[in-house]
């Protein structure tokens, strides 16, 4: 009998906080394999411990922890140059990745795709790292997968990746010349990159569906770490501003190729809401082209606090200030690009989907701290369209903007301090964790207060 493994989904637009609720779940105990399953080096999950900031992208966030195997399954798409500096960059910092393995089915991210990216992917505003283009080689049977690279006994398959590298480098060397007006490609100095960082990972490559399916029966605990929120999935987001791979449980069984169902589903959700790029987002706060313009701070560094003044303009009902004011208090900031973040008020209907897709049947709601000071907080229901009540996210998103959000206010807090149990909150405070597991249907099991381990509080 295997013991219980858990399921951890964003249930939003991403950036939910999922990384600290992994660490926290494995931190806990009793959890003995990490799985990614899906996307790869778009997704950023910061974990922050006494001696600072780790932040992750494609290894798994269970790599802090010495004994943990940290397994980076079929549906992850795999930048192998950028694999190579995340674990050189963890070396460094003294984490060892000796129980990382890596799956030989995983897609590879070829410079080809992360320059298409960086040409197309604006209109959408990807986060450039070559995710779009690589998926589509998958489904077009034009992909490399880590097993072009490096065979079962964890050689460098040399002749086999050049040859593949070359036809396919031509292809696109053609497309980029004649379609994009891009400079083409040197297939050659590709193949010796790859080689080199081949050397670095060759022997943590498995076949991790074979590899799981027997973690599974040694009786080993399970933790599977989706990364992207719900409402970016390929196909029950906000289609097309969504990201390529299936989120949440549909995608857990595409990367593991075993067909688990986790017991505990747990759905990530930020006690307001965030989106980064473009795509709609109906309960947003201010106008996304004034953010874009006005809010772009350098990596790494974030807005000054708000004046006194700009808080009343918020607390009067400017939207944009309130945006803002969420902005800079939760340091809604791409960690890489210093995109500033979209925000708005927490939208029910949106967590409601990403319920339904997974079966989630527990959430850890992150960030409350953020909405200190706010005296009236707001929570975004239902819409209203065309005169009727909405309850489902809508497909045709391209309407979504005459879908008026129907709020509900609840009492805000002065400030949660540094409670270590849900009762010591303050009692506004509880009653809106209570007011939102009752509208979402689901128990919040979580409540995080602020960004350290132990920043959390279970219930
Ligand atoms: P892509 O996944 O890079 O193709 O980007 C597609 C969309 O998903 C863009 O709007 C990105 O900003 C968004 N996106 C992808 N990964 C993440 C993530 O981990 N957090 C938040 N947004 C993401």
């Amino acid at each position: 009998m295997s013991r219980p493994s858990v399921l951890i989904a964003g249930a939003q637009f991403g950036d939910e906080g999922k990384g600290k609720i992994v660490d926290l779940l494995v931190q806990k105990g009793d959890l003995d394999v990490v799985v990614r399953f899906n996307g790869g080096a778009n997704a950023g999950h910061t974990i922050v411990l006494d001696d600072g900031k780790y932040p992750l992208h494609l290894i798994p966030s269970g790599i802090l922890h010495e004994e943990t195997i940290n397994i980076i399954a079929a549906g992850v798409v795999v930048d192998p140059l950028f694999l190579v500096k995340e674990i050189e960059n963890l070396k460094t910092r003294n984490i060892s990745c000796k129980n990382l393995y890596i799956s030989d089915r995983a897609h590879m991210v070829m410079p080809w795709h992360r320059a298409l990216d960086a040409h197309q992917g604006g209109r959408l505003g990807t986060t450039a790292k070559g995710i779009g283009p690589c998926y589509e080689d998958r489904a077009g049977r034009r992909g490399l997968r880590i097993g072009d690279l490096i065979d079962e006994g964890g050689n460098i398959d040399r002749e086999h990746f050049s040859r593949r590298v070359r036809e396919v480098c031509s292809e696109k060397n053609t497309l980029f010349e004649k379609v994009h007006g891009l400079a083409p490609l040197d297939p050659e100095a590709i193949i010796q990159d790859f080689f080199a960082a081949a050397e670095v990972f060759r022997l943590k490559v498995r076949d991790t569906g074979a590899l799981i399916a027997q973690l599974l029966r040694d009786g080993k605990s399970f933790l599977y770490e989706g990364a992207q929120g719900s409402l970016l999935d390929v196909d029950w987001g906000t289609y097309p501003y969504v990201t390529s791979s299936s989120v949440g449980l549909a995608g857990c069984y595409v990367g593991t190729g075993n067909c688990v169902l986790p017991d505990h589903r747990m759905g990530v959700v930020k006690a307001y809401g965030t989106r980064v790029g473009e795509g709609p987002f109906p309960a947003e706060l201010g106008d996304y082209e004034r953010v874009k313009e006005q809010d772009k701070v350098a990596p790494g560094t974030s807005l000054p606090p708000l004046s006194d003044e700009q808080k009343q303009d918020a607390l009067a009902g400017d939207e944009y200030w309130m945006g803002r004011w969420l902005r800079s208090v939760g340091a809604e900031y791409g960690t890489t690009t210093g995109r500033p973040r979209r925000c708005g008020w927490l939208d029910v209907v949106a967590v409601r989907q990403a319920v339904r897709m997974s079966g989630l049947n527990r959430l850890a709601l992150t960030k409350l701290d953020v909405l200190d000071g706010i005296p009236k907080l707001r929570v975004c229901v239902a819409y209203e369209y065309q005169g009727q009540r909405i309850t489902d996210f809508p497909a045709r998103v391209h309407h979504l903007d005459d879908y008026q959000p129907i709020y509900e206010d609840l009492e805000g807090w002065e400030r949660l301090g540094n409670a270590t149990q849900f009762e010591q909150l303050p009692a506004t405070a509880q009653a809106y964790v209570l007011k939102l597991e009752e509208w979402i249907g689901v128990p919040i099991t979580i409540v995080s207060i602020g960004s350290h381990r132990t920043h959390s509080l279970w219930r």
